[in-house]
């Protein structure tokens, strides 16, 4: 048990950075690296002592905050006043592969050890925050929760549940001007598509394992590129990229056709995250030497497009 009073802060802010996955989602749930970066869109929460019990803003954060308490009281050993105002604002889109869930955990876990222990450590904020996203998929990579502690471009592999390799990416090579178009929320959650593709592994473990392999083999390309140690063409990375996505399920129809449609204006693009088979996919990363003709195809579609910065810093104090 520790001391709650001793340490007790009056109010604390915290923000911590989306991301998106530029290679290796879903064959990162399996063993394999993925490439994440952090973006410039951020979330924060602000803890405050209050007289009454609990309260969350907004409200539908309601139930992930006590259940959160509840695993941070465990990964401290010690029991915690929940007379607390707890409020969030975000930038970053919900449920469509930006990594909004993580920044909640993240920012929610460094903002509960500064608050009662006064602590900023990474690894150890990183820890409770993966903790807090097995609340929202079951059984994440911790990819996410990574990248939005540390920021940055960084090389992720989870060789099991305790033991997870990551390493900061110092780019050699740029990276093209890149942009999101929303296709929309999925109908499924993250946890619907890693559960799909655990089901779909299980009823045909060769066939998956060979999409899962190839995808882990563009990760290894992907580094190549950014550490120019080997002439690879970006827009080529993505689209083939994005083909094993599709042969893996996880890209629904109609986001498929926005796809093709960049594709067919010249550009290459993928979806980001866990994707969605039903509805919408998430955004999707585009790239096109031309942008102009990229936003004015987004614009005739009628989808929000714009522009992002990638390798932002990690979770910090505001
Ligand atoms: C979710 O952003 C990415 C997935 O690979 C799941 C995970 O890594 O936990 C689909």
């Amino acid at each position: 048990m520790f001391e709650v009073s001793k340490k007790i802060m009056s109010v604390v802010k915290v923000s911590a950075p989306g991301k998106i996955i530029l290679t290796g989602e879903h064959s990162v749930v399996y063993g394999y690296p993925a490439i994440l970066a952090s973006v410039d869109k951020r979330l924060s929460v602000q803890i405050q002592k209050s007289t009454k019990s609990l309260t969350v803003a907004p409200a539908f954060a309601h139930g992930f905050v006590k259940k959160g308490m509840r695993i941070f009281e465990k990964a401290v050993d010690g029991k915690i006043n929940r007379n607390l105002r707890v409020k969030f604002e975000s930038n970053i889109l919900i449920g469509r592969g930006m990594g909004s869930s993580a920044a909640t955990s993240v920012s929610l876990a460094a903002a509960l050890l500064k608050y009662f222990r006064n602590e900023w450590n990474l690894k150890e904020i990183n820890s409770v925050a993966y903790e807090m996203e097995k609340l929202h998929h079951g059984n994440p990579s911790g990819g996410d929760n990574t990248t939005s502690t540390y920021g940055g471009f960084l090389w992720f592999r989870k060789e099991s549940e305790k033991f997870k390799i990551f390493s900061e990416i110092n780019i050699k090579k740029k990276i093209p001007r890149l942009f999101l178009v929303d296709s929309g929320k999925p109908k499924e959650t993250t946890k619907d598509m890693v559960f799909f593709v655990k089901d779909l592994y299980k009823k045909n473990p060769k066939k998956i394992e060979k999409i899962l392999c190839e995808l882990g083999d563009i990760t290894n390309l992907f580094l190549k590129y950014l550490l120019k140690e080997e002439r690879v063409s970006f827009p080529g990375l993505l689209r083939e990229n994005e083909h094993m996505l599709e042969k893996l399920g996880v890209v629904s129809s109609s986001t498929k056709k926005v796809i093709r449609k960049i594709e067919d204006i010249g550009g290459s693009a993928k979806i980001s995250g866990a994707g969605g088979k039903t509805g919408a996919s998430g955004v999707i990363i585009a790239y096109h030497s031309n942008p102009v003709r990229l936003k004015s195809l987004a614009k005739n579609l009628g989808l929000n497009i714009f522009g992002l910065k990638l390798g932002k810093g990690g979770v910090k104090l505001e």
